[in-house]
C-alpha cells in the first residue's frame, strides 16, 4: 500500500497532494507563485519562493492528510531555469520562466544550425526551451555555479542529489531524442560545453531520500508536468492525446516507443522512460491560456476566471483575438509575435473581447490538433482535457466546435500530480506495469461539437487571416 506526496511545481502555483493506494486524495494544499513580467518579454520567478512553496505546500498537505507518506514525487515546469551554487544550494539568479523571450537573440545567432538541432533533439530552436535561457543566464548574469532547470535545484534541496529526469532534460535543445542523453556538440553550440550537468534519470527511478515532509522517504517518479498529465489521462497508446489548460495550454499526443520527428512543426519529445523503455510524444504549445485570462482580469474585464462564462458574450460579433501575449509556438514559432484584437466597433463590449480571447485560445488548440493529425496520418477522434480553464464551459465548447471532435474533461484538477503519483508507484514497485500504476477515470463532462463544419471552417480561416496580419506587422 503506497501513499504518495506528489508536488506539482507549476508556473502560477505549487500544488501538493497526498494520494493513497486507491487514488483517493487525502490532503491537498496549493500555494500561489506569481511571476514577474518585465518589459522586453522577461518572465521571472523568485527561486526561494518556488522552494518555499514546495516545502510549505508539501508539509501542509501531509499534515492535512494526517498519514505517513511512503514516497515523494515532483512534476516540474520543464523549461524554467536558474543558476545556483551546488555547494550551498543558494540561487545565483532569478528563475527564468519558460515564457521568457529574452533568449530570442541567442536563437537568432544559431539560426543556421536549426535543422541540425531539430534533427538531433526533435525540438524547434525557440526561446521556450531551456538551453537558450541557460546560455542567456551565462552571458548576462553569472558564470558561477551550475545552471539547470528548476527541478534539479528543488530535488537537490530535498535529497542532496544532482539529477533531472529524461523527459525534462528532453526539453532543453541539448539532448538527443534517440537516446535521451546530453549531446556534447549541441552543448558546445549553446556555449554550455563546460557546464556541470545533472545526471539524467528514468521516470521510474528512486533518486534519493528526503526528510523534508516527515520521516525519511524515497523520492522518485520525476517527470515534466505536461507529460505527467498525458500519463494520468491514460494516453498510453499512439494517437491518444490530451490538452492541459494551465498558464499555457499544451496539447500532447503519444507517438509510441519509437522516435518520430514532426513534419508539421510540432516538437517531438520524450514522454517518459519506464522499465528501460522510452515512450515519445508530439507536443504543441499555446504560450498564454490562463496567462491571457489573468491579463484580461488585470485590465478589469473580469474579476476572476470564474467570471469568464458569465461575462463572455454569446457571439463575438466579428471580434477576433490572437492571444499571442508571449509569442506564438507551433506551427508559427514566432517568439516576436504580439497579441491582437481585430473587428472592433463602437458597439464592442467587454463580453465580446472576453469571448474573442477564449475563442483565440481554442483556435490555437484546434491548429495544434490539425498538426498532430497531419503527423499521425489520421484525425484525432477525441481530446482529453484537464487544467483550471476546463471549468469554462464556453472555452471547452469552443474547443469542441473548432476541432469538431469530442472533448472529455478529466474529473479532477490534479491530472499533473496524478501522473507523477503513477510514476512514483512504478518507482517503488518494479513489478507494477505502467498501465496498472495509472488510476482509471471517467470524464466528468463531455462536449460535442455544435457548430457545423462550415461555421468552424469559416471561423478558422478568418482567425488564420488575423494571425497572418499579426505576424506581418512584426515583419
Ligand atoms: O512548458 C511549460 C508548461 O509545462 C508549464 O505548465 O501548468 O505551468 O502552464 P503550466
Amino acid at each position: 500500500m503506497t501513499t504518495v506526496l506528489a508536488i506539482d511545481q507549476g508556473t502560477s502555483g505549487t500544488k501538493a497532494i497526498v494520494v493513497d493506494a486507491r487514488g483517493e486524495v487525502l490532503g491537498l494544499v496549493e500555494l500561489p507563485v506569481r511571476p514577474t513580467y518585465l518589459p522586453g518579454g522577461g518572465v521571472e520567478q523568485n527561486p526561494r519562493e518556488l522552494l518555499d512553496s514546495v516545502r510549505g505546500a508539501g508539509r501542509a498537505a501531509v499534515a492535512r492528510a494526517g498519514v505517513r507518506i511512503d514516497a515523494v514525487t515532483l512534476a516540474n515546469q520543464g523549461e524554467t531555469v536558474l543558476a545556483w551554487d551546488p555547494a550551498t544550494g543558494e540561487p545565483l539568479s532569478a528563475a527564468i520562466v519558460w515564457q521568457d523571450r529574452r533568449s530570442e537573440s541567442i536563437c537568432a545567432e544559431l539560426e543556421e544550425f536549426k535543422d541540425r538541432i531539430a534533427a538531433t533533439t526533435g525540438l524547434i530552436l525557440d526561446p521556450y526551451f531551456s538551453a537558450p535561457k541557460m546560455a542567456w543566464l551565462r552571458r548576462n548574469v553569472t558564470g558561477e555555479g551550475v545552471v539547470t532547470t528548476s527541478d534539479s535545484w528543488i530535488i537537490h534541496h530535498l535529497t542532496g542529489e544532482f539529477v533531472t529526469d529524461v523527459a525534462t532534460a528532453g526539453r532543453s535543445l541539448v539532448t538527443r531524442l534517440d537516446d535521451g542523453d546530453w549531446d556534447p556538440e549541441l552543448l558546445e553550440l549553446f556555449g554550455l560545453g563546460t557546464e556541470r550537468l545533472p545526471r539524467i534519470v528514468s521516470c521510474d527511478e528512486v533518486v534519493g531520500h528526503t526528510s523534508a515532509f516527515g520521516g525519511n522517504v524515497p523520492v522518485g517518479g520525476l517527470v515534466v508536468d505536461q507529460q505527467a498529465a498525458l500519463l494520468a489521462e491514460n494516453c498510453l497508446n499512439p494517437g491518444e492525446a490530451k490538452c492541459t489548460f494551465g498558464t499555457g495550454a499544451f496539447l500532447l499526443a503519444n507517438t509510441g516507443t519509437s522516435t518520430a520527428r514532426s513534419t508539421a512543426g510540432l516538437a517531438a519529445s520524450v514522454a517518459w522512460r519506464v522499465r528501460g523503455e522510452t515512450s515519445y510524444c508530439f507536443d504543441g504549445q499555446v504560450y498564454t491560456a490562463a496567462s491571457a485570462v489573468r491579463w484580461i482580469q488585470d485590465l478589469g474585464f473580469i474579476r476572476g476566471a470564474a467570471d469568464l462564462d458569465v461575462v463572455a458574450a454569446a457571439d463575438a460579433e466579428g471580434v477576433l483575438c490572437v492571444p499571442a501575449l508571449a509569442g506564438l509556438a507551433a506551427p508559427w514559432w514566432r517568439p516576436d509575435a504580439k497579441a491582437s484584437f481585430s473587428g472592433l466597433t463602437l458597439s464592442t463590449g467587454s463580453g465580446h473581447l472576453v469571448l474573442a480571447v477564449l475563442q483565440g485560445i481554442a483556435a490555437q488548440v484546434a491548429e495544434l490538433g490539425d498538426l498532430v493529425a497531419a503527423d499521425l496520418g489520421q484525425p484525432l477522434t477525441r481530446l482529453r482535457v484537464d487544467g483550471g480553464l476546463t471549468r469554462s464551459r464556453v472555452l471547452m465548447q469552443a474547443v469542441a466546435d473548432l476541432m469538431r471532435i469530442r472533448i472529455d474533461v478529466y474529473p479532477s484538477q490534479h491530472a499533473t500530480p496524478m501522473g507523477a503519483v503513477a510514476l512514483a508507484r512504478a518507482s517503488l514497485d518494479p513489478s507494477l506495469s505502467l498501465a496498472d500504476a495509472v488510476d482509471p477515470w471517467e470524464p466528468s463532462t463531455t462536449y460535442e461539437p455544435r457548430w457545423s463544419a462550415d461555421q468552424a471552417a469559416d471561423f478558422r480561416s478568418r482567425w488564420a487571416e488575423a494571425v497572418g496580419a499579426t505576424l506581418a506587422r512584426e515583419g
